[in-house]
């Protein structure tokens, strides 16, 4: 089988990538990725030379390159991971989101629907995508795979309209399509321009780590690894047109998290005890932000057997032990372009 894995040198896709050439010697899996400042091939290092891995340098919003490339490969099954994925960066360029999560989901479903002909057009077409797309709940509830889409940002907007759009191919043309709605990811090769490796990296270096509001949003956070081993069992076994949630019932307020952090870094770095959480500094709340994510992922857990393996506390170490040993992958990527955004984005922050 040859599977085109789009936005593998991001972060949950290269943990996919590395899954998938890990795990099944016998698929030829290529790596599709334009290589944004969110991809790093550095991120793939340990399994670029295997025998069953290409990486293919590609926009997904080129219609005539997809095109070429489906008639060149001929896949057998495309994983589609490759999106603008950062909430902050949907409100300051929403355009950039409807063409890379809207329109390049449409060129690859296009792209299917035109190569993948008569016994072929089983071949599955999977798309990885979030629970923002079902908006926000209060204190209570949880989200099912029957939630109402309610998208409040640009980013879950558009990630909204791709899903709906792989639907509707699924439904008018009979593609063999499927959805997973993931919760908030975390583990190593997490650009720091999300919370948690931004606070890693702020708090290694001194620097005020950036809550938002009052720190009281809630997101329930999942293992990237089992987030990449969800998507192996549901890409094998799902059946075409379905959709399953995935989510390892871990809600967490962001304040909280970040002091959980902050105490893991003090014993870390030999800090005493408190002075990391010195750090934390309250700014001025994302517009429209939603309050509280949780997923009900049983569905998940009664049909395909799927657990989450790790417990928070434990993954979140591991997570700060990856970034502490991988200095350099840090530098490298906060090099650059990734001082004008943190400037954009957070001005002057020191206290
Ligand atoms: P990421 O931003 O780390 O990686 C995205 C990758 O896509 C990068 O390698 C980038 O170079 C590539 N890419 C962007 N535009 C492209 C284009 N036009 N053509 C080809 N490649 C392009 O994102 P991530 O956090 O790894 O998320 C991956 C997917 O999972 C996304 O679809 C996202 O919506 C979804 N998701 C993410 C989370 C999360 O917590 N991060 C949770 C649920 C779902
Ligand atoms: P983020 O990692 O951007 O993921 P998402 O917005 O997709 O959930 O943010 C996680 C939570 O942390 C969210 O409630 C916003 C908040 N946050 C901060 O408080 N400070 C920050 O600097 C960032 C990036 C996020």
């Amino acid at each position: 089988m040859k599977i085109i894995i789009t936005g593998g040198a991001g972060f949950i896709g290269s943990h996919v990538v590395r899954r998938f050439v890990r795990n099944y010697a016998s698929y030829q899996i290529i790596n599709l990725d334009k290589l944004t400042y969110a991809g790093n091939l550095a991120n793939l290092k340990d399994i670029e030379n295997e025998a069953n891995y290409r990486f293919i340098k590609g926009d997904i919003t080129d219609a005539l390159f997809i095109d070429a490339l489906f008639t060149e490969e001929r896949p057998d099954a495309v994983i589609h991971l490759a999106a603008e994925s950062h909430v902050d960066r949907s409100i300051s360029s929403p355009l950039e989101f409807v063409m890379t999560n809207i329109v390049g989901t449409v060129n690859l479903l296009n792209a299917a629907k035109k190569y993948w002909t008569g016994e072929q057009r089983h071949n599955r077409f999977y798309h990885v995508s979030t629970d923002e797309v079902y908006g926000a709940l209060e204190e209570t509830g949880v989200f099912t795979e029957e939630t109402k889409y309610d998208p409040h940002s640009p980013y879950s907007a558009s990630k909204a309209g791709s899903d709906h759009f792989v639907r509707a191919y699924h439904d008018t043309y009979g593609l063999n399509t499927v959805i997973s709605n993931c919760s908030n990811n975390y583990g190593s090769h997490h650009f720091p321009e999300k919370l948690i490796p931004l606070a890693i990296h702020n708090i290694q270096n001194n620097k005020p780590v950036p809550v938002y509001g009052k720190g009281e949003n809630v997101r329930d956070w999942l293992w990237v690894e089992d987030h990449a081993r969800a998507i192996d069992m549901i890409f094998h076994q799902a059946k075409a047109g379905d959709t399953y949630n995935i989510g390892g019932h871990n809600e967490w307020k962001n304040i909280d998290l970040i002091k959980l952090l902050c105490a893991i870094m003090d014993r870390k770095l030999n800090r005493q005890k408190g002075s990391s959480a010195k750090l934390i500094t309250f700014v001025k709340d994302r517009a429209g932000h939603d309050l509280r994510y949780a997923i009900d992922s049983s569905k998940l857990q009664k049909e395909l057997g799927w657990v989450p393996s790790l417990q928070f506390e434990e993954g979140l170490e591991k997570t700060v032990d990856w970034y502490l040993a991988n200095e350099e992958w840090l530098t490298t990527v906060t090099s650059g372009a990734y001082q004008d955004y943190y400037y954009k984005q957070y001005g002057k922050t020191e206290k």
